[in-house]
């Protein structure tokens, strides 16, 4: 069920998390799936309930940077540096995992953490004492929610969704790995790269990150992040060719009749991504044309994201 992210909703959504249940929450970027990062059990459900397999780990929230040092065995100063610039907000980082915490999946002697900024979650952080490991709240491979309907749309089974209105960024968190000499990009998204490098210089970019062709986050898988319509992506879209069980999805200058025109600015563009596809699913068509957006860095995440919807 969902509920309204007040001071009782909040409490509420606390208590269950504290007795080991899952509960969806908002976030700055899209709505999570949270468990008691500590609690073997929560995480099961959270991966029973996404359909999500188990070599893919999960990202633990946390409340300040103190409580992500406490889940690292080791904190490098560039993710100090990074967290001092970008937290709370969507820059995700893997570091060498503490010892005592496992369950989070994956076996990878890493752990990914973040605060997010957004004030529900972090007053669910605060009042639940608890990390949170939590990842998209939808099935695996689908589109991540942007608002409670979403999750709820997409996981019916999800005991509690706190509701906090429409997430702000509509994408996921940039991930980035600080374990080595060099940071390295696992998953573009909501924090340019331009923001990053001026506070950590140079970071490796795995070419194919930017086509979406690997891996090099375990969760990268290459269909990912996919409406059930089949998703084209194509320079032009060909107005003349469409007929009912096409939809459209565009930017800006075209003129499409019925399509969905989103901003030509990356960011909003992004904001609205996820939101369109869901409604061009509800609409019913078996086809979504893709008007490929530019190929420049400040549409890097957008563009992963749909070569892997479109995969
Ligand atoms: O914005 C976000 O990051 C959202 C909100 C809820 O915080 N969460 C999210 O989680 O997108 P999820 O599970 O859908 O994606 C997590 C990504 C996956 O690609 C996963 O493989 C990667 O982070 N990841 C998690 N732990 C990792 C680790 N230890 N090493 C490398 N990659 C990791
Ligand atoms: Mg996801």
């Amino acid at each position: 069920m969902i509920v309204t992210a007040d001071a009782a909703g909040i409490r509420r959504a606390a208590e269950m998390l504290r007795a080991g249940s899952v509960v969806a929450f908002p976030t700055e970027t899209v709505y999570g799936l949270g468990a008691d990062a500590f609690s073997e059990q929560a995480i099961a459900e959270v991966y029973r309930l996404k359909n999500r397999p188990s070599w893919n780990p999960l990202i633990v929230h946390v409340a300040n940077v103190a409580a992500a040092r406490a889940l690292a065995a080791e904190w490098p100063d560039v993710a100090n540096e990074l967290a001092a610039a970008f937290w709370p907000g969507p820059l995700t980082l893997v570091v060498r995992r503490a010892e005592h915490l496992t369950g989070v999946g994956a076996d990878t002697g890493t752990i990914a953490v973040r605060v997010p900024a957004h004030e529900v979650a972090l007053k669910l952080l605060e009042a639940a004492e608890l990390p949170l490991a939590a990842p998209s709240a939808n099935r695996s491979e689908s589109i991540s929610p942007t608002t409670a309907e979403h999750v709820l749309r997409s996981l019916p089974d999800v005991p509690l969704v706190l509701d906090g209105g429409p997430a702000s960024w509509g994408i996921e968190s940039t991930v980035l790995d600080v374990t080595g000499e060099v940071p390295r990009l696992l998953r573009p998204g909501a924090l340019g790269l331009r923001e990053i490098r001026e506070v950590t210089g140079a970071i490796a970019l795995p070419e194919d990150v930017a086509d979406g062709s690997a891996r090099p986050s375990p969760g990268m898988s290459r269909r990912h992040y996919a409406p059930r319509a089949k998703v084209v992506l194509t320079e032009e879209v060909d107005a003349s060719a469409l007929d009912e069980s096409v939809g459209v999805l565009t930017y800006e200058t075209q003129d499409v009749p019925g399509a969905e025109i989103l901003s030509a600015d990356p960011k909003e563009y992004a904001a609205d991504l996820y939101a369109a596809l869901h409604r061009l699913d509800d609409a019913g068509v078996a086809t979504i044309l893709v008007k490929s957006p530019p190929d420049t860095e400040e549409w890097l995440a957008i563009r992963d994201r749909l070569t892997r919807a479109a995969a």
